[in-house]
């Protein structure tokens, strides 16, 4: 198939490319299109037909639910009930990145839901994924614009090297805000349980469920039986080829113990890559150091956590070494991307 790709920002919108977009979308096709966390992977999310396509691009286990982009706020044509905590969340963070589960209606096919008796629905803030959702009359079904198991795409390039000639368009152009997927919270749950955090964060969703809660899933290593309330949390996720270890620790016994573990690799002869922090990225003897940002903002650290993992895949390094942050804030979804990155390989540095 041949992709057409438009460059297409919030600042500069094409109504013409939009229009078209938004007729592919109708048509059932599929369209890549820019949002505030990371880049969606979009078709008409009434169509199973269409829906069915996003599975086959990705390489997408059919058991995966996908979560619905609306551009209006009136949601009952796809849901049955908007408990009184859901309607707060609506009312503070939409159009935002916060998703929703809630009770679905049969309007929304099974292999959107993955049969689920739940659809997670989330309105977008970038302007170009709301016109293009406007444009196409219909909600947007959209995982994440990467083949399964890759970091998710926050920039055109990305999108276009996981999905060039699998689509019919690919829309964009802005890095992504956020640079982490949407937070999750269960609605038909009370208290509120958040099944993947992001930059929605624990402490911003205590002030409308002081009981709010975090799904285990997010924090441990799913065991082999284990089914986590958002079934993509059990695939391993957001993963360079070379494998990823996390060093948890203080900052300076943290820089220490990677020094010291990247002798080891070197003198076998082993290229080390590691995940720094615009404080310490000076501090390593040797090594390909790439930073984050600074540890002083968090939403950064975030926004280039992706992009950072994936550079690593044109760089031919055999194992990644990455500094843990705080937990707290938009610190809890940078560590659940990256605990997932690395597969739980977690070395504790007393
Ligand atoms: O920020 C985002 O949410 C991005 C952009 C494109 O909007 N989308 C995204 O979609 O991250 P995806 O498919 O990569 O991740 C969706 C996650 C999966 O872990 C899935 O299992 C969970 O949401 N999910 C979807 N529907 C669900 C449901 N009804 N119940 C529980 N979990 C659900
Ligand atoms: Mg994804």
């Amino acid at each position: 198939m041949e992709t057409k790709v438009a460059r297409l920002t919030e600042e500069n919108l094409d109504h013409v490319i939009l229009e078209e977009a938004g007729q592919v979308i109708k048509e059932g096709g599929l369209v890549v299109f820019p949002t505030e966390t990371v880049y969606g992977l979009g078709a008409n999310a009434l169509d199973e037909e269409a829906v069915k396509k996003i599975f086959l691009a990705k390489g997408r286990p059919q058991d995966n639910p996908l979560i619905i982009h609306v551009a209006d706020f009136d949601i009952e044509k796809y849901v049955k009930e908007i408990p009184a905590a859901a309607k707060e969340i609506i009312n503070k963070f939409w159009p935002g990145p916060i998703t929703l589960i809630l009770e679905k209606k049969d309007i929304i096919p099974g292999v959107t839901s993955a049969n689920l008796s739940t659809v997670g629905v989330r309105m977008p803030s970038n302007k170009v994924a709301l016109e293009l959702i406007k444009a196409s009359n219909t909600p947007i079904a959209a995982p994440s614009a990467n083949i399964s198991g890759r970091p998710s795409p926050t920039d055109l390039e990305s999108c276009i090297e996981d999905l060039n000639g699998k689509v019919e368009y690919i829309l964009g152009g802005n890095e992504s805000e956020v640079g982490i997927e949407s937070t999750i919270v269960d609605c038909t749950s009370e208290p509120l349980c958040i099944l993947r955090p992001g930059g929605i964060t624990l402490e911003m969703l205590k002030e409308i469920d002081k009981d709010v809660y975090i799904d285990p899933s997010v924090c441990s290593k799913p065991k082999e039986d284990f089914k986590p309330k958002a079934p993509g949390m059990k695939y391993r996720h957001y993963a360079p080829k070379a494998p990823v270890k996390i060093f948890k620790g203080e900052i300076k016994k943290t820089i220490a113990k990677i020094n010291e573990m990247m002798l080891n690799y070197i003198e076998n002869e082993k290229k080390v890559g590691i995940i720094a922090t615009d404080e310490t990225m000076e501090k390593y003897n040797g090594g390909l150091v790439k930073t984050l940002g600074s540890r002083d903002s968090l939403n950064d650290v975030a926004k280039h956590l992706f992009r950072v993992l994936r550079s690593f895949d044109s760089e031919d390094v055999d194992v990644i070494f990455c500094e843990a942050f705080d937990e707290t804030g938009v610190g809890l979804a940078i560590m659940n991307r990256l605990n997932k990155s690395a597969g739980f390989d977690i070395i504790e540095i007393k």
